[in-house]
């Protein structure tokens, strides 16, 4: 029991330096552990494992900021040497590991992540039915909180909670989902149920954010009136153990599991074609008959058209040979109906000279392109490969 207490200690000392936010009550509660039952002492533990998780996980982020300070330095010194700009992609994406809040440590410090109360009272679970009556009216609310049933973390209920639960009469629960990691700090609406009506008292709303790491922090108000409380859904415990790379699902919001999240693999779409002839004049759609490359299946052989299949960012490029003397040649791309992008050659002598035009676009799922010959003439046989148009995606958006 000894070794317990002094293990406690010393988590909760090293703990008060990193978390100015973490809990008076439970800290009061821990003193005395010695005198609890061992169930008690137990969930103490797992709070304890709980938030040295939490420093674990603060720990990795600083020593990601500082490897991504080190690698901007390099770059910008890379930049300062060689004069030109280095484009690089921002993501925001949720699954990735996220550099921008890393980057800025100041920002950190207002992360209602980082800084929440504990709120580990078992009466708040949708499971239990007391005699007392609980009201979140009474309670001074300040800050951010996290819920917690016996050391484990979960979350609130998404439905509509029976009366009498969670320790009070009407038990508030969260109308709409939680939030994901990329929508931020959101509000949320929350109902309370009483005589069979699920939403009788339309509370205030509340904020709500997910963290890094498959939890969530609320930041509770003063309910609307008495007696209300706030649910913490005992079938979301599951949800505290999803990896990083799962998220918590549920179809009934009764059971919860841990769901492996879909990969952002893009899906391979790539194409080329060409018009084995010449083109003299208007020729409103090119049919490039020639298909050498067509993974996707996105491109027709049969009209000359690529239709987008998924939603990104399409690099396209297009090409003839015009050799006509003082005729120009213009070649268009054009996506849903407007022409963007010329492909132009006004030869005055009797020669011969070749045109490529590319261009990159985001394109909506449904997108239609195709290369229209508006003026002069090209030139092309079987195996010259001259007139050509292709395509690739370079990146889906979801
Ligand atoms: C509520 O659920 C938890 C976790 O499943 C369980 O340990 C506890 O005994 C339940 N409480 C009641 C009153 O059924
Ligand atoms: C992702 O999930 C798989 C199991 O589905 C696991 O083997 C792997 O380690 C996980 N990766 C991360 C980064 O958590």
């Amino acid at each position: 029991m000894v070794v317990l207490a002094v293990a406690v200690f010393v988590t909760l000392s090293s703990c008060a330096v990193g978390c100015p936010g973490s809990t008076n009550s439970t800290e009061l509660k821990l003193w005395s552990i010695e005198n609890q039952p061992v169930a008690v002492q137990l969930a103490s533990v797992f709070k304890e494992m709980e938030s040295l998780r939490w420093e674990q996980a603060r720990l990795q982020q600083q020593q990601h900021a500082l490897a991504q300070m080190h690698k901007r330095s390099h770059r910008r010194r890379a930049q300062q040497e060689v004069g030109t700009n280095i484009l690089t992609y921002g993501s925001n994406d949720d699954e990735k590991d996220d550099p921008h809040l890393s980057e800025d440590d100041s920002r950190r410090r207002g992360d209602p992540c980082f800084h929440y109360t504990v709120l580990d009272q078992a009466w708040r679970a949708t499971n239990t039915t007391t005699k007392v009556k609980m009201c979140d009216r009474h309670v001074k609310w300040k800050g951010w909180y996290r819920l917690y049933y016996k050391g484990r973390s979960l979350q609130m209920p998404e439905r509509c909670v029976p009366v009498n639960k969670c320790g009070t009469h009407s038990p508030l629960w969260l109308v709409g989902r939680h939030p994901k990691r990329r929508n931020g700090i959101v509000t949320r609406n929350v109902c309370g149920h009483w005589k069979k009506n699920c939403c009788a008292f339309r509370s205030t709303p509340i904020k709500v954010k997910k963290c890094r790491g498959n939890y969530f922090v609320y930041k509770f108000t003063k309910p609307s009136s008495c007696y209300l409380a706030y649910c913490a859904d005992i079938n979301t415990l599951v949800c505290g153990r999803c990896r990083r790379n799962q998220s918590c699902v549920s179809r009934d919001k009764i059971n919860w599991r841990c769901k492996r999240k879909k990969r952002m693999s893009s899906r391979k779409i790539h194409f080329f074609a060409s018009y084995p002839g010449q083109l003299k004049g208007k020729v409103n759609r090119i049919k490039y008959s020639k298909v050498l490359v067509n993974v996707g299946r996105a491109f027709s052989r049969r009209t000359g058209t690529f239709r987008a299949p998924v939603k990104g960012i399409y690099q396209f490029f297009f090409s003839t040979q015009a050799a006509s003397a003082g005729v120009k040649t213009d070649l268009w791309l054009v996506v849903n109906g407007y022409w963007v992008a010329v492909s132009h050659t006004h030869v005055p002598r009797p020669s011969s000279v070749g045109s490529l035009s590319t261009y990159m676009t985001f394109l909506r799922r449904g997108a239609v392109v195709y290369v229209t010959h508006n003026c002069g003439r090209s030139w092309a046989n079987a195996a010259s490969t001259t007139i050509t148009f292709g395509g690739s995606l370079l990146a889906q958006w979801k």
